[in-house]
């Protein structure tokens, strides 16, 4: 790096915001990065890093969208979004999981990226601490951070199926904190919270006084047992969804909140503030994903990731991964690697230059034993899988 680079470097960051000091980048951007390059240069990658469904979104909805956007102008939108997806979202709870859900409580947001950054910045004030478990979804702390929060890593492990539970949240509760995140099925391990050990969090966060956030967008992606939601014993929760992987939605940027009462209308203020309203023709799209056909079609989804993770779980222990507890939702496997590295992130790296696959480090998802963990990325068919796992194999054991 010559001088003058130097300087101006050094000049930016100093004019840049602290906060950016608790945000890291994702270590898996970098793995994505190199693999693209590598495919660039004309050599073939089994990619297993990045966390989407490999489906089209179901051709209701795309033809929801070609119509409308032939038919109408794109505009701007109530920031909580249209009222007919309201009522349609309003609708699937009271279909899907026999559940009451007023449309008036529901905000329709850019992916539940946006929800999540949204109740972030209802609920934390600088200072204040959201407790979540280690490992989890890395955009978790990085949202609190953006509000001047702190997050309170749990390191949990196989014994809790990797989720929190009432002892861990009472434990770790101090007077800064103001709520607790969980997300179930989770990312990265796949695995679901039970459903009483969700209440029992739920009073412990109640008796408090904090505010209780479940990240529910695996839902009907879960192999075995449905997923039971939060809003069958609490309306005082924010719950967390999204049209990306279920509906296969990713790039449409389409999710949802459903806001306790009181929290509604900062909701909506922060909302209009910080975007306006989320894509028209995704809100227009988005109504086709409740249609039977679409349900019908994202089932049939679903029964392929169970494939792909049987599949993919009983090879990954064959070859020696250490996977203490079986992914029973979401598209992911949290498998430990120590068997072949201390240092996870080297792994994934030797993996992708030395044998053309593509996984995640540990250390995306927090502190607790990271190097000793990497997330495998399953949707994809079992032939490119049965690929992965040939190469793997001949660069562990060549
Ligand atoms: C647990 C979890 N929550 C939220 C998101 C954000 O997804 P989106 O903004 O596409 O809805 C992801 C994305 O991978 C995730 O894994």
């Amino acid at each position: 790096m010559d001088d003058a680079v130097r300087t101006e470097n050094i000049k930016n960051l100093a004019n840049q915001a602290k906060r950016l000091e608790h945000i890291e980048p994702f270590h898996v951007m970098r793995i994505i990065t190199r693999a693209m390059e590598i495919q660039a240069s004309g050599v073939d990658v089994v990619n297993l890093a990045v966390g989407e469904p490999d489906f089209p979104t179901p051709s209701l909805i795309v033809d929801a969208a070609v119509n409308a956007l032939k038919a109408d102008s794109m505009r701007y939108l109530p920031a909580l979004g249209r009222d007919e997806l309201r009522e349609a979202i309003s609708q699937w709870y009271q279909q899907k999981y026999a559940i009451h859900v007023p449309k008036e409580r529901i905000a329709v947001t850019t992916g539940s990226s946006g929800a999540l950054l949204l109740t972030m910045g209802v609920l934390v004030s600088p200072g204040d601490e959201i407790l979540m478990s280690d490992p989890s979804y890395p955009c978790n702390r990085n949202f609190v951070s953006t509000m001047e929060g702190a997050s309170t890593l749990i390191p949990v492990g196989p014994e809790t199926s990797y989720q929190l539970t009432a002892e861990l949240v009472e434990k770790n509760w101090t007077d800064r904190t103001v709520g607790v995140m969980v997300a179930s099925p989770s990312n990265p391990t796949g695995t679901m919270i039970e459903h009483d050990v969700l209440r029992d969090i739920h009073r412990v966060v109640q008796a408090n006084a904090g505010t209780l956030i479940v990240d529910e967008i695996y839902h009907g992606i879960t192999y075995g047992q449905d997923a039971a939601s939060a809003l069958d014993f609490a309306d005082d929760v924010f719950v967390i969804n999204s049209f990306s992987k279920f509906f296969s939605m990713t790039g449409w940027r389409l999710g949802w909140a459903v806001v306790p009462d009181r929290f509604i209308n900062s909701f909506e203020t922060l909302a209009q503030n910080l975007y306006i309203s989320s894509p028209d023709v995704a809100q227009k799209a988005a109504v086709a994903a409740f249609h039977p056909d679409s349900i019908k079609e994202c089932n049939l989804y679903r029964s392929r990731y169970q494939e792909q993770r049987d599949y993919l779980v009983t090879e990954l222990k064959n070859i020696g991964f250490r996977i203490p507890v079986e992914p029973t939702g979401a598209i992911y496997i949290y498998a430990d690697c120590s068997e072949f590295s201390n240092d996870s992130f080297q792994f994934c790296q030797d993996l992708l230059e030395k044998a053309g696959v593509a996984i995640a480090p540990g250390l995306d998802f927090g502190f607790n034993q990271a190097n000793q963990h990497v997330r495998f990325s399953f949707p994809k068919p079992v032939s490119i899988l049965t690929e992965g796992v040939r190469r793997i194999r001949a660069h562990l054991y060549q």
